[in-house]
């Protein structure tokens, strides 16, 4: 498949404290530690498209600051071409990253910053690029309009579109068929289409209401239990890999969807494509950190050669 994989989202510096739980309203805790790095979902799955050997470009809008340094040093570590615009009327993001020492699990809060600001005159200068994508992912950390805009402007060109509905928010009609595949987890399968989703069967339900609202293929990820793949023909849930202890669950999601965009790129039937996210995924939470957590190509393939 030629073209890139191109990627509009968001950066954001995350700082991350771990604690045994969380502060009640007007309490101050000690935390055990906390880490300053790279986040924001656009950004973490193309560090992990990149990584696991995809060709990507990041479309988002930077502040000129030290933590747009922080962006641009990732990219360029990880092999990211940014495509990015920097402003100097606003500030790169931050993320308030809650982890919980037992379980490794995550509570977020996310200021985007200048990336808030992306709007659809944006995309439009972006056009080219996304309609040249091999495949073209969002999520909707960056205004809803400007997702909506840069999903027409690659499904007019031509290109594999993957919406990941993260954070959850009230989809416009007609954007899920928009998207060739919609990668929700289970709290955003939840919220977007009113059904719980706590098991692979309930997950079944909320794909099919997904589609019939127009995605071509669901794919709700699982947490531990994986991920479902579900379009009008074929439903298969996916295991995660046993891998070691669970650090951080924080980016795992990103690192499914960036290494499944890179199968896809790569021509890999979607469920062998899942099956690489998963993978990807698997390494990332034995982890600290979020874009940090990445595996490389070489580890992903070993972990599918078992
Ligand atoms: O998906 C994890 C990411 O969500 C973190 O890196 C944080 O920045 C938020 O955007």
């Amino acid at each position: 498949m030629s073209g890139p994989i191109v990627i509009l989202g968001v950066f954001v510096a995350d700082t991350a404290y771990r604690a045994e739980r969380m502060p009640k309203m007007g309490e101050t805790i000690l935390g055990n530690s906390f880490k300053l790095g790279p986040g924001g979902k656009g950004s973490n799955q193309s560090v992990a498209a990149a990584k696991a050997g995809g060709d990507v470009r990041m479309i988002t809008r930077l502040g000129k600051d030290a933590f747009a340094d922080i962006a641009l040093s990732t990219w360029s570590d990880a092999g990211v071409v940014p495509e990015i615009e920097q402003v100097e009327d606003s500030y790169t993001g931050a993320a308030y990253i809650f982890i919980e020492e037992a379980t490794g699990n995550n509570a977020i809060i996310i200021s985007p910053g200048a990336a808030g600001t992306i709007d659809v005159p944006f995309v439009d200068r972006k056009a080219d690029l996304i309609a040249g994508a091999s495949v073209f992912m969002t999520q909707l950390e960056q205004p809803m309009p400007a997702a909506v805009r840069a999903l027409e402007i690659a499904r007019e060109g031509g290109a594999i579109t993957i919406l990941n509905p993260a954070p959850a928010a009230e989809l416009p009609e007609g954007m899920l068929a928009l998207c060739d595949y919609v990668t929700p987890n289970e709290s955003e399968a939840e919220a977007i289409t009113g059904l719980p989703v706590t098991t692979v069967e309930e997950a079944q339900a909320a794909a099919e209401m997904l589609l019939a609202r127009g995605a071509k293929a669901a794919i709700i990820t699982l947490g531990e239990k994986g991920a479902l793949y579900h379009d009008a023909t074929r439903s298969e849930h996916v295991p995660v890999f046993p891998v070691g202890k669970v650090v951080e669950t924080t980016g795992a999601g990103d690192a499914f969807n960036g290494a499944f965009a890179t199968g896809l790129a790569e021509g890999m039937d979607p469920v062998e494509a899942m099956r690489f996210g998963c993978a990807c995924a698997s390494i990332s939470v034995t982890r600290p950190g979020t874009a940090p957590s990445m595996p490389s190509r070489d580890e992903i393939e070993a972990l599918l050669a078992g």
